[in-house]
């Protein structure tokens, strides 16, 4: 594999960041895709485009073996994330299919479709599926909340633990979700690179912990030295309380709100076929929470 250039879309990003230090360390050729005219990132080559403008794809497609695809339209504004999501895909796939890229690597989320799914969750499922439709493979990776600093669901969970200790809540924290430390999640991604096993598969991926957003912020206090009152009501809508969550998070509404309202899904890993492909000892979420702020605060 060695030497065949590697492309990070969203490279920028929470995930693509971290990504792409890893990959750079893994002596690769990695090529990020970057918007914003002069943005460096240490090691690797950056090619300036936008999948919203697929004159600009060619370059940074060509002679690439495999590619990331960890793009995000939601922190561009609320209003009409999905299609700008389905546009930048379908870009994605017709420059990737004319540089005859081989392989493509999707970080997306889980939850089942016919699940009264989120918009949000809805629409990274339809952009695997955009994925799917190209002549190249996919490997599809589904995580839920995903514990890092700087990710947008844990600096929400920090603020709200942080500002409020005592919190009037939607039905919603009740639901179970599978948090995974980012460090693993990165694992995953270089480890479905090198193995070819995992090639044109899609596979759940989470930690050790099933628990609810309830049992997360609690868990989260504990370890912040502090004691949370959390109460559950049952008349605040998950559109109500992204109000309100929006005015305590330091989250742009256009990122919250979504992610808010995709809380009411549970969403837990229904198959565990990656842990035999790509064997690792995954992070527990309190270990998890305490590396983050460890990361946050050097
Ligand atoms: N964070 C989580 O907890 C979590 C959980 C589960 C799954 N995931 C999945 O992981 C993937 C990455 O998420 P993330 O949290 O790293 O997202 P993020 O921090 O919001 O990063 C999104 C990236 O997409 C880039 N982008 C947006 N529109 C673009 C366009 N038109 N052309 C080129 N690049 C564009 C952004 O570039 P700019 O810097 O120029 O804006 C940025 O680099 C997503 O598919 C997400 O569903 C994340």
């Amino acid at each position: 594999m060695n030497r065949k250039t590697v492309l990070v879309t969203g490279a920028t990003g929470f995930i693509g960041r971290l990504l792409t230090q890893a990959l750079c360390a893994e002596d690769l050729q990695v090529r990020c895709l970057v918007r914003k005219a002069g943005t460096s990132l240490t090691n690797c080559e950056t090619v300036q485009g936008d999948l919203l403008e697929p004159a600009t794809l060619p370059g940074a497609m060509s002679g690439v073996d495999t590619a990331y695809y960890l793009v995000h339209a939601m922190a561009g504004g609320q209003e009409g994330f999905e299609r700008r999501d389905r546009d930048a895909a379908e870009n994605f796939v017709r420059a990737a299919e004319k540089a005859a890229v081989r392989r493509v690597i999707y970080l997306g989320g889980l939850g089942e479709t016919g699940d009264d799914l989120s918009e949000h969750l809805k629409s990274r499922l339809e952009v695997a599926d955009i994925l799917r439709s190209g002549t190249f493979s996919t490997t599809f990776l589904r995580a839920a909340i995903i514990i890092g600093a700087g990710g947008a669901s844990f600096e929400m969970v920090k603020a709200l633990v942080e500002r409020l200790p005592v919190m009037i809540t939607p039905r919603w924290v009740t639901t179970l979700c599978q948090p995974i430390a980012v460090e693993d999640v990165i694992s995953y991604l270089v480890g479905c690179m090198k193995d070819e096993r995992t090639t044109g598969g899609t596979f759940d991926i989470g930690g050790p912990d099933v628990i609810t957003y309830k049992e997360m912020m609690e868990r989260f206090g504990r370890i912040r030295g502090r004691h949370l009152y959390i109460l559950p009501v049952p008349v605040l809508t998950p559109r109500l309380s992204s109000y309100w969550v929006g005015f305590i998070t330091p989250v742009a509404p256009s990122v919250s709100m979504p992610l808010i309202e995709g809380l009411k899904n549970e969403v837990i890993c229904r198959e565990h076929a990656i842990r035999e492909l790509i064997p690792l000892a995954l992070t527990s979420y309190d270990d998890a929470v305490r590396r983050s702020l460890d990361a946050e605060n050097s």
